[in-house]
């Protein structure tokens, strides 16, 4: 039996290794002075004015709803990780589901129009698999509106809508977990052009004190500390921002990568009618964060064993949705959610990442074709 081939493997290089050594060697080990030089890579990266580094995209998202001040609704996808919505509840607001384009199984501008109410007070769209969503049409209705945008870019860092960054449209949200585009083991980013909303998140997340210990550490009086809020302690480590410095500057080089394999799957997807390869909309430019291809006509559970038996580390994002799940089973009552209902059933995420090999790669797409003729479903009648 050859090697398995994972869901992901994260790119960490000899640069990872040594600005972490060095840190560890510098015996500054918590959120210190690494983290003000990632925050202005990456906010140089995305365009924007402010960036806060964070303990992870779940932290930046639950920030992010405390600092604009939402209480209200905030409109939602269903088809996420459930992060998204339980940061709106922990923020003390209430998730709204709307439902999803089946192409891209991005949030649906036309499905947001229908939610938006009285008690509506942001949109939260979330940027699926590496592909942003509409943010043309959903800015114009959150502007009309009079909501604060509220990204979830976890599962995209340099996807592009007709040139600008995802998670440059309002105050967005980004994971650095190992599966991402990029990693700092753990870790998250908020990004935002309202220095107001960055300052109440920096103080939010150090305990509620306005100024960090490294920077009272440079002040006459290093011990005093007033807390002006009652925050939480989610910051970044230094250790973590030292490799964020290394993998931001290598992100495009990865994202490049996940598009040449994708191109690859396409096309050998492409001649198989059970299957639908992602789409690529025009003015996007996707970074395949995961491949996901969507399924009919085959037993998709049967699908995902038989890949899974060849050592291919196949999964779903998402199933169960979030309306799904217990926790959420009777929050928005009024919720429509159809095609997120099929999508959950039908969608598989095969091996995606930078270090993938011709020969994995290869590997991946000859168990796909075998769990295809494995798992097809017999149509009712046929033959008989
Ligand atoms: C859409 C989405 N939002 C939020 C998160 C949470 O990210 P983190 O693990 O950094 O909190 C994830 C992570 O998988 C995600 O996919």
């Amino acid at each position: 039996m050859s090697d398995k081939i994972p869901l992901c493997v994260p790119s960490i290089g000899a640069e990872e290794h040594e600005a972490v050594r060095r840190v560890l060697e510098s015996g500054w080990l918590t959120h210190g002075p690494h983290n003000a030089e990632f925050e202005e890579l990456f906010a140089k990266y995305l365009g924007v004015r402010h960036a806060v580094c964070l303990n992870s995209c779940a932290s930046a998202l639950q920030l992010a709803i405390e600092a604009h001040g939402i209480t209200g609704e905030v409109i939602l996808p269903s088809f996420t990780f459930v992060a998204s919505a339980n940061a709106i509840v922990r923020a003390g607001a209430t998730p709204i589901f709307a439902d999803v384009d089946p192409t891209t199984c991005n949030i649906d501008p036309a499905a947001v129009a229908a939610r938006i109410g009285p008690r509506t007070e942001a949109i939260m769209p979330v940027h699926f698999a590496g592909q942003s969503c509409d943010m043309t049409r959903l800015t114009e209705m959150a502007d009309r509106s009079g909501l604060a945008i509220i990204e979830d870019s976890a599962e995209t860092i340099g996807g592009l809508h007709h040139g600008a960054q995802a998670g440059s449209f309002g105050t967005s949200c980004f994971s650095f977990f190992p599966t991402k585009n990029l990693t700092t083991c753990e870790g998250g980013m908020l990004a935002t052009n309202d220095r107001e909303v960055a300052e109440r998140v920096r103080i939010l997340s150090g305990h509620g004190i306005a100024k960090t210990t490294y920077e009272k550490d440079q002040t006459a009086k290093p011990w005093y500390r007033s807390a002006v809020v009652a925050g939480y302690n989610m910051r970044m480590s230094n250790v973590q921002a030292a490799m964020g410095v290394q993998q931001i500057s290598r992100v495009d080089d990865f994202n490049d990568r996940r598009r040449q394999h994708a191109a690859v799957y396409d096309e050998a997807f492409a001649s198989i009618a059970e299957l639908s390869p992602p789409v690529e909309v025009d003015g996007n430019h996707h970074v395949y964060q995961m491949y996901t291809v969507q399924t009919e006509g085959i037993d998709r559970d049967l699908f995902l064993e038989h890949l899974r038996r060849d050592g291919v580390g196949a999964s779903v994002h998402f199933d169960p949705p979030v309306h799904e799940q217990q926790f959420y089973a009777d929050v928005d009552p009024q919720r429509d959610l159809p095609v997120t209902e099929i999508l959950s059933k039908s969608i598989v995420t095969l091996p995606m990442f930078p270090d993938l090999t011709e020969t994995q790669r290869q590997r991946v797409i000859d168990s796909v074709r075998s769990a295809v003729e494995a798992s097809r479903l017999i149509a009712v009648g046929a033959g008989s």
